[in-house]
């Protein structure tokens, strides 16, 4: 627990990129068994973005380049870049490399980082801890996530709940209160939601075709539901009591966008007012490590955040994985 001023990593820029394409819920009902009042109803969900020429590292890249401007913080003076992503273009380079150079980023070391939904906040963490340890002072943060290319859109169960996009904060190094986070992993609930392999073998070693498979998200909704209406208000829980701060203390709770009823939930089990817990899934569905960023920059840009206030980000996903993180909120002083 530690109250007292240290140097901590400061928000002061935020950035966003999501793609054109639309797709909304009755375009979906063309092609699978399903209908738009009963994806509203289930998940909240009216549309998404997909890609068609944006890629993962295109989002990423334009989410971080926003984010550096309103920070006032030029490309050559980054020193970190961390892209959280379940879905990067390549097994390698990495995003975070094709953004450094997308970007002009000359100096930044850059690596990525899957936690499935909960990336960007373990990415978020890392670049705390970092910045907390004075190894780096200016880190840019990105989640981009091109999950439309995994998804399966025969499956009604899951392809009517991810979309596309990418977020991004700055990190600059400043005076301030260094919030401990709260993070869990659980391997063996992993089986609940998996991705594709990270390798497609177009011809196995032994000339064998028929072992090339092709592979989406699979996802059993309820148990990940179960374990998300449970495990987050846990952790929020968690990440307050570490910081000795009250659920009173805290004026927006920004969670991962998955579900507006799994987000419902974690208001009611927390004796919380909804108003408190923004949500934009409607417009973008599930972005994966995507969503906290994207909410956050557009609550930034809306002028919805004041100096001051103090924010709890949530997380929880795949793996499967789940952690909660406190920031105070700094405005009106981006560009200095
Ligand atoms: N349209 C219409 N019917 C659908 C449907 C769809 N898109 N998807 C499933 N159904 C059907 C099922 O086939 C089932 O029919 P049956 O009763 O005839 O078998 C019925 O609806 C109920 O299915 P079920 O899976 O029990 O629905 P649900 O109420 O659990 O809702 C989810 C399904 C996926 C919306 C819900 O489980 C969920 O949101 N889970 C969390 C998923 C999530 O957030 N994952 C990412 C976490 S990071």
């Amino acid at each position: 627990m530690n109250k007292e001023q240290t140097i901590t990593g400061i928000i002061r820029g935020t950035g966003a990129c999501v793609p054109k394409r639309v797709l909304d819920n009755n375009e979906i009902a063309g092609f699978v068994d399903t209908s738009d009042e009963w994806i509203q109803e289930r998940t909240g969900v009216k549309r998404r973005r997909i890609v068609e020429s944006e890629t993962t590292v295109s989002m990423a890249s334009e989410a971080g380049r926003q984010a550096l401007e309103e920070a006032g913080v030029l490309p050559e003076e980054v020193e970190m870049i961390l892209v959280a992503t379940g879905s990067a273009d390549r097994v390698f380079p990495c995003t975070a490399c094709q953004v450094q150079e997308a970007l002009g980023a000359v100096g930044a070391v850059g690596f990525d980082l899957n936690a499935a939904c909960s990336g960007f906040l373990f990415a978020y963490n890392t670049a705390q801890a970092y910045i907390s340890a004075g190894i780096y002072r200016t880190i840019l943060v990105i989640g981009s996530e091109s999950l439309s290319r995994l998804v399966d859109w025969t499956d009604r169960g899951t392809c009517i709940l991810f979309g596309d996009g990418a977020g991004a904060v700055l990190l600059r190094a400043e005076q301030g209160r260094n919030y401990r986070p709260a993070a869990h992993s659980d391997g063996k609930g992993g089986p609940a939601l998996t991705g594709p392999g990270a390798v497609t073998r177009i011809r196995s070693i032994d000339g064998d075709s028929s072992k090339t498979k092709t592979e989406y998200i699979t996802m059993n909704g309820k148990d990940v539901f179960q374990f998300a209406v449970r495990k987050v208000p846990q952790v929020i829980q968690e990440v307050l009591d570490e910081n000795e701060l009250s659920a009173e203390d805290i004026d927006w709770f920004v969670l991962h966008q998955a579900n507006a009823r799994i987000v419902d939930s974690v208001a009611r089990r927390l004796r919380l007012d909804i108003e408190k817990f923004p949500m934009n899934l409607q417009e973008y569905g599930n972005t994966s490590s995507a969503s906290i960023p994207i909410l956050l920059n557009e609550l930034n840009r809306k002028g919805v955040l004041r100096e001051g206030q103090k924010l709890v980000l949530a997380g929880f996903g795949a793996g499967l994985s789940w952690g909660a993180s406190i920031l105070e909120w700094k405005s009106g002083s981006k560009t200095k």
